[in-house]
């Protein structure tokens, strides 16, 4: 099986090319935003019809909340006419698309897990390039696999625990927002269900997330107990930060569906953030990483 993949320099690309370096059965080519970007069509249709991939996984995206707001433009061309442009090509090549969204299409008012079948209202900029995606893709073939994802982490910089990291070292108190929630989603475990839905030959939209959920606050105590980091860490409300972007209050999505297709029970995030940790200290010290603590 040829597989391509876009956006290569990102974090979930990053822990597909780990995974499948180690798979015999899958040949993979990695392009990064420089090699391939997914907004010009005449770029995309060379790089399917040269590399014939039996599978597209595309993790490029324009992943920056705040600053979409500003520049509506830039967002919509990478995560809606960049999934138009593949989901042509993919349909013209005869490849499956496998394509990742966001909890950021829901407005978090349903006050519940939300499931496939509730009707997506992004209330920003990002949330409504992406769900623009979504319907390109949908729109452009059946051949396709879309995962909406949440507060995904991994070893890259665009995810909420690096940028935990960065502040602790600056400072000793951190106010961290409590009334945004969602569930932590570990790329590692975002590989795992993608490849299990592939090898089962699964179509269509799926919420891809570990399970449970948490506020922003709960994600950096347990991550700072994790890491032993003494940092004081005070609970606020969102208005204590204007952001540019709004952001949903409770937009954990249910997993159900895609556990049941796969017959896969996905990790709780906690777990998912123990795991995350265990492999950050193996790669910093190999030789005695049990027990220690990972150095911020
Ligand atoms: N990170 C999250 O918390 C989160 C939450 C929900 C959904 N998602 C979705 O999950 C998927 C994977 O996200 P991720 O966390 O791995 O994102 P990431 O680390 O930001 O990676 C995205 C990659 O795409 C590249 N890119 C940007 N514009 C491109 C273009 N026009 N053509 C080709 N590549 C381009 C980026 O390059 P530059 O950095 O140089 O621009 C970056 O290397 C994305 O679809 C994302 O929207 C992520």
């Amino acid at each position: 099986m040829k597989i391509l993949i876009t956006g290569a320099d990102g974090q979930l690309a990053m822990e597909f090319q780990r995974y499948l370096e180690k798979a015999d059965c899958y040949q993979a080519t990695a392009l990064n935003k420089e090699k391939l970007d997914i907004s010009d069509l005449n770029a995309v249709s060379e790089a399917i019809l040269h590399s014939k991939p039996d599978i597209v996984l595309n993790c490029a995206a324009y992943n920056q909340v705040d600053k979409a707001e500003d520049d509506c433009n830039a967002a919509f061309k990478v995560n809606a006419a960049g999934i138009k442009n593949l989901a042509f090509s993919c349909k013209k090549n005869d490849a499956l698309l496998v394509h990742y969204s966001t909890d950021y299409v829901f407005d978090g008012t349903k006050e519940d897990f939300y499931t496939e079948d509730d009707v997506p209202n992004p209330i920003n900029n990002y949330g409504k390039s992406k769900l623009a995606g979504e319907r390109f893709l949908i729109e452009g073939t059946d051949n396709f696999l879309l995962f909406r994802v949440s507060w995904v982490f991994g070893h890259g910089k665009q995810n909420f625990l690096y940028k935990l990291t960065e502040l602790a070292r600056k400072d000793n108190k951190l106010k961290i927002v409590c009334d945004q929630v969602s569930v932590p989603t570990y790329t590692g475990d975002i590989v795992m269900i993608t490849m299990l839905a592939i090898e089962k030959r699964i179509r269509g939209l799926y919420h891809l997330t570990n399970s449970g959920y948490a506020s922003r606050y709960e994600v950096a105590r347990y991550y700072f107990e994790k890491l032993k980091l003494c940092n004081l860490l005070l609970p606020v409300t969102s208005n204590h930060f204007p952001m540019t972007a709004k952001r949903p209050y409770f937009s954990a999505m249910s997993n159900t569906k895609i556990s049941e297709a796969v017959h896969q029970r996905i990790p709780d995030w906690k777990d998912a953030i123990d795991r995350f940790v265990s492999g950050a200290q193996k790669r910093l010290n190999p030789e005695t990483s049990s027990g220690h603590v990972l150095k911020v």
